[in-house]
């Protein structure tokens, strides 16, 4: 006999309105001491966030950025290349790293659901990412495997693709794939594929740490079965486009049992021979269990491998979320994904002979070996009418024909004066950049940030026609354009502060 106790979705769970109404819920749910203590932690403000893209940057800058922004900065305990600010005197979103994508701004209990995955045998694993605009869980993904694997990014959200593709490019991955259909498909259409899916569900955000891009709101109970409806069926999907013994990591941003425990619940009830959902205490120095049972209803035991960040156990916003692996058969409906081929969207990949072009001109001018950068990171290089786009491999494999709004990375812009490197390609691999650098002094920098022209700094004997600028602490500024004595500024609006 099932050791729960049988529940519709809507029944018997109160209604949940703004954070009084839901903390006067939650206190059913916690001892009366941990409850003391999750009020006094709501006392205290909660600590800015952010986490360095290894991509660009290394933990030791981080100690530099102290020193120039006057930051006191403590580990995320679970997180490797988190910090919480607990002082700051310049603010996270004021700096030039920032804007220049060296790491992104986020709560800290956000960096839990990407550190959940056990990194996969391939090198160059296959990731989806079904719920990801804008970005911040994606741009871990990312993180995490190095930019080798393919990352599909998918959101549903029209007016959620801009946000999601801009922090794609600032974060400057080249294996990405931006995406725009219901994760609900994903399942049917690519079934058994995925090494990792990360669903990190739209939800009622009852996380009880109101911010400006999760207001906590009233939500009625019947919203709330939507969700739960909405989280299963997307679960389901991840499940079954992931690969037998491959991850889904499930995550929401509210402690409402109901989206949390209780779709896990569902799910294991349904496939009880298909999928298990994981212990993963090791990831965090405390244990912070999920709960066994929630207005009435008991869950199923491995529920509780699930991971409950209430606010007050590692100082974040709430939180939840559990590793899940498949292990034998999710089955949905198959269907065919829609196709619209490459091609068709005015690209097309680029000959040999323009490759080698290509190649000798970023080699001869900026010292910069493009092959290995491609063979690196499997990627081919496609053209447009005025733009080099390097594209994923595996996409190209695997998804050729998926319609995407964004794909891979560009490389180099055609203008009327020549080849220039794009804006993005430089700001990711400035490193690999070994000629064509020029230094501008710090009194130019103000003006130069602002997106004006400056007097050239230097003279050479055979100037690139484009430079790549640098600032006296080696940070990659943009690209200037010799005009006469002048150095015309290319950086790109959106980062003219
Ligand atoms: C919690 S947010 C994702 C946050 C993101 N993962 C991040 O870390 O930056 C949930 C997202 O799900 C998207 N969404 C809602 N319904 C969806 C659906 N049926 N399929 C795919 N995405 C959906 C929303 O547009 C929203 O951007």
């Amino acid at each position: 006999m099932s050791r729960r106790k049988k529940t519709s979705s809507t029944a018997p769970y109160p209604a949940i309105s703004a954070r009084e109404t839901a903390l006067e819920q939650f206190r059913a749910l916690l001892a009366p001491e941990d409850f003391q203590a999750l009020l006094e932690e709501l006392e205290r403000p909660l600590l800015p966030a952010f986490r360095i893209n290894p991509l660009k940057t290394s933990p030791q800058a981080v100690a530099d950025w102290c020193n120039w922004y006057g930051w006191e900065v403590q580990p995320v305990v679970f997180c490797p290349t988190g910090w919480q600010v607990r002082q700051a005197r310049t603010p996270l979103s004021q700096t030039l790293e920032h804007r220049l994508g060296h790491y992104y701004i986020q709560d800290a209990a956000s960096m839990l659901p990407a550190e959940l995955f056990d990194l996969p045998a391939s090198p160059y694993p296959l990731i989806l990412d079904l719920a990801a605009s804008p970005g911040g869980k994606t741009t871990h993904l990312i993180s995490r495997t190095l930019d080798r694997g393919l990352v599909l990014a998918n959101d549903a959200g029209l007016e959620r693709i801009t946000p999601l593709r801009l922090v794609l490019q600032n974060w400057g991955t080249v294996n990405t794939a931006v995406t725009r259909f219901p994760a609900e498909k994903f399942g049917r259409w690519f079934p058994a594929t995925f090494d990792w899916v990360l669903l990190d569900a739209p939800c009622s955000m009852q996380s009880l740490r109101p911010t400006e891009s999760h207001p906590m709101r009233s939500i009625s109970q019947r919203e709330q079965s939507h969700l739960a409806r909405r989280q299963t069926a997307m679960l389901l999907s991840a499940l079954a486009a992931v690969k037998p013994g491959g991850q889904v990591v499930y995550s929401t941003c509210t402690l409402a049992p109901q989206e949390d425990e209780a779709v896990l619940d569902e799910i294991i009830r349904r496939l009880p021979f298909s999928v298990q959902i994981n212990p993963v205490t090791d990831r965090l120095p405390a244990p912070a269990p999920a709960l066994a049972n929630a207005f009435g209803q008991v869950f199923h035991p491995q529920v509780q491998n699930a991971l409950r960040l209430w606010p007050h156990r590692f100082s974040t916003s709430g939180f939840f979320a559990a590793r899940l692996t498949r292990t034998g058969e999710v089955e949905l409906p198959i269907e065919p994904p829609p196709a619209r081929p490459l091609r068709e969207t005015g690209q097309e990949p680029l000959n040999r002979s323009n490759l080698q072009e290509i190649t000798h001109w970023l080699q001869n001018t900026y010292a910069f070996d493009l092959l290995s950068v491609l063979e690196t990171y499997r990627l081919e290089l496609w053209h447009s009418q005025t733009s080099v786009f390097a594209v994923p491999i595996a996409f190209l494999e695997r998804f050729n024909e998926l319609p995407c709004q964004m794909l891979g990375l560009k490389v180099l812009e055609e203008t009327p004066d020549g080849w220039q490197p794009a804006h993005e390609w430089v700001n990711r691999f400035f490193n690999l950049f070994h000629a064509g650098r020029l230094v501008l002094p710090n009194e130019m920098m103000d003006e130069w940030l602002k997106g004006k022209d400056v007097p050239l700094p230097v003279s050479a004997a055979n100037p690139p026609a484009v430079w790549l600028v640098f600032d006296e602490r080696n940070r990659f500024v943009g690209r200037g354009r010799s005009s006469g004595p002048w150095l015309k500024n290319l950086l790109p609006r959106r980062l003219i502060g």
